[in-house]
């Protein structure tokens, strides 16, 4: 499949999409979304492909939603349509681990985006930011609930409360961001952190995500029983019997995704 605003690309077991408006540092809009949400979901059913990266530019991951399509929208328009973010369940419901690697801006709705993915790896150049305030709205897509849950409420409300940017090292000690590395190699290392997790069994993987999502969900004691059920569950698969034998036998597990 051809997109006009992304770029996808398969390495081995890992599905990689660019978001790709050079002219307007990968604004959003609703084609944009559409097709990223068919990328997603062609990757999600594609069986050899076990983990997706999501990038943008060196200079921008995303620079919000687009502001020229949105100024003129009504009210009705707005609600209606669910601008840009019509698609942000079909994001929700991937469940193969979506890693973001992020460099340049992610502002707005692609902040937003950012922290849709299960980790966000970024460049030592990324600045993170809501400045949705100096348009005259609020954060639409998550803003408001997923950066409190990320970095805690005074970080969070300072920065939709002033519009200002995050650096990355601040991003990452406020746990918004996994791990840094210099803008050159971000895309490189994330690529190979996506491969070695790929190699896991996606079962796993899944599993993980999963029960990760129902920490924000659930009371803590649902949650466990969550993860505890889908322990037991990994007993019946035969890569738990591959793993295991492979570690006390002292040789690499041959793990089958099964
Ligand atoms: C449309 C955008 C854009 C955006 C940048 N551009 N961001 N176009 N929507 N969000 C365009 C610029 O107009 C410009 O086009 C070109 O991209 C390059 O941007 P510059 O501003 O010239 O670059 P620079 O000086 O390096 O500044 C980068 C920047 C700035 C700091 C990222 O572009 C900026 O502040 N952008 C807006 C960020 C923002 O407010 N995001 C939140 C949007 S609201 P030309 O034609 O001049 O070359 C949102 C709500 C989501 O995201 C809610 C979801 C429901």
């Amino acid at each position: 499949m051809t997109y006009t605003t992304l770029l996808t690309e398969e390495q081995g077991a890992v599905g990689l999409i660019r978001l790709n408006r050079p002219a307007v540092l990968n604004a959003l809009n609703d084609t944009l979304m559409d097709e990223l949400g068919h990328a997603l979901t062609a990757f999600e059913q594609q069986a050899e492909i076990r983990v997706i990266v999501l990038t943008g530019s060196d200079k921008a991951f995303a620079a919000g939603a687009d502001i020229a399509a949105m100024r003129d929208l009504s009210f009705m328009q707005a609600y209606q349509t669910d601008f840009i973010t019509r698609n942000w369940e079909t994001l929700k419901r991937i469940r193969k681990p979506v890693l973001a690697a992020v460099a340049g801006f992610a502002l707005g709705g692609g902040c937003e985006l950012a922290m849709m993915c299960d980790v966000i790896y970024a460049a030592d150049n990324a600045k993170f930011g809501q400045p949705e305030v100096k348009l005259g709205v609020l954060p639409g897509a998550g803003g408001t609930q997923r950066l409190p849950r990320a970095v805690g409420k005074a970080k969070a409300m300072d920065l939709c409360f002033t519009g200002r940017m995050l650096t990355a090292q601040e991003a990452e000690q406020a746990g918004l961001v996994a791990r840094l590395f210099p803008a050159a190699e971000l895309l490189p290392e994330t690529l190979k952190i996506a491969q070695q997790m790929a190699a896991y069994p996606l079962q796993t993987l899944m599993m993980i995500k999963e029960s990760i999502q129902r920490a924000y969900e659930l009371p803590l004691q649902e949650g466990l029983l969550y993860e505890r059920r889908l322990f037991q569950a990994c007993f019946a698969t035969h890569d738990q019997k591959e793993g295991m034998s492979a570690f006390l036998e002292k040789r690499p597990a041959q793990f089958k995704h099964e």
